[in-house]
């Protein structure tokens, strides 16, 4: 039937095509296109969902969970081992959690506004660290203009829980002044593409609205670098936890032999002049 439509319309523009192979009436998906795209129905329950973060179907105490903490020193020593100029800065913290991360900037004197977009998790941190100015907002559709200018914003565990992650980078460089830290579960792809993911709403410190995703740090840079940051930079030494210490193949995974892959980046307005960052602009290696 399909064919009848086309073949007027093809002798139309191209001329006779009666010596021309009928088009097929739908080519089948190739079947990992298929696997990839689980029907809601039949997705596997939030317990099974084969993501390492703490996943406890609900409650606080995924912020205290060992594997948390494990990770958070790691990428704590390794932020410090950066020796970035941070001392007394203005610091947003974006998808702060119940604020573990944000007590490293309080100890070094740092003006610190902490963000979330579960009000649970803010009154936590008001319980563990009172009088920690914070707010609630989600970083995809809330102004974080609103909280004030910053010369630092952090966002470590947070880009991969959002649907739009290009929103949330917007949002998040349009008040940072300086610097740029991000932390994300990563996609090892050497193009600048990204990868949906399903995420448990329920669970405290994963996506607010169901979606995750999953970018390649090609697309991370080249997105921070349209966004005004002129310098891109990653960690020449990952943090020491096995998420970071990837092997990079290429190969389109966010998550291999039981961990996620994981990447640090520095991005900044101005060139640094940092031995352990490396650039991940072409442009930074050229000047
Ligand atoms: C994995 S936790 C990270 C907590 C802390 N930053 C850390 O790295 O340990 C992710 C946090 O981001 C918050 N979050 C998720 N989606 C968000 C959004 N769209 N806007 C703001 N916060 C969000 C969650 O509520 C959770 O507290």
């Amino acid at each position: 039937m399909k064919s009848k439509i086309w073949q007027p319309i093809r002798s139309l523009f191209h001329g006779d095509v009666k010596d021309q192979p009928a088009p097929t009436e739908s080519a089948p998906l190739p079947p990992e296109i298929v696997a990839a795209v689980v029907p809601p129905q039949n997705r596997p329950p939030v317990e099974s969902v084969p993501d390492r973060l703490p996943i406890g179907g609900g409650g606080l105490t995924v912020f205290d969970a060992p594997e948390a903490l494990e990770i958070n020193r790691a990428r704590m020593d390794h932020l410090a081992s950066l020796g970035l100029a941070i001392d007394g800065k203005s610091v947003l913290d974006v998808g702060c959690g119940v604020g573990h991360l944000s007590q490293f900037f309080a100890d070094r004197g740092c003006r610190l506004f902490c963000v979330d977009a579960r009000a649970e998790n803010l009154e936590r941190l008001a319980e563990l660290y009172p009088g920690r100015p914070n707010g609630l907002a989600n970083v995809e559709k809330d102004p974080l203009e609103q909280f004030g200018r910053f010369e630092i914003v952090f966002a470590y565990g947070l880009l991969y829980h959002t649907e739009n992650p290009i929103a949330a980078l917007r949002n998040m460089t349009s008040c940072c002044d300086e610097v740029f830290l991000l932390e994300s579960v990563i996609t090892d792809y050497p193009k600048p593409i990204l990868r949906l993911a399903d995420e448990p709403v329920v669970t405290k410190n994963q996506s607010a609205s169901g979606f995750g995703c999953r970018p390649s740090p090609a697309f991370v840079a080249m997105a921070l670098s349209r966004m005004g940051f002129r310098f891109v930079y990653t960690a020449k030494t990952p943090p020491r936890h096995e998420d970071f210490e990837l092997e990079w193949r290429g190969d389109g995974e966010w998550q291999r032999d039981g961990h996620l892959l994981r990447c640090i980046f520095v991005a900044s307005r101005e060139k640094l002049e940092n031995a352990e960052l490396v650039p991940l602009l072409e442009s930074e290696v050229l000047q």
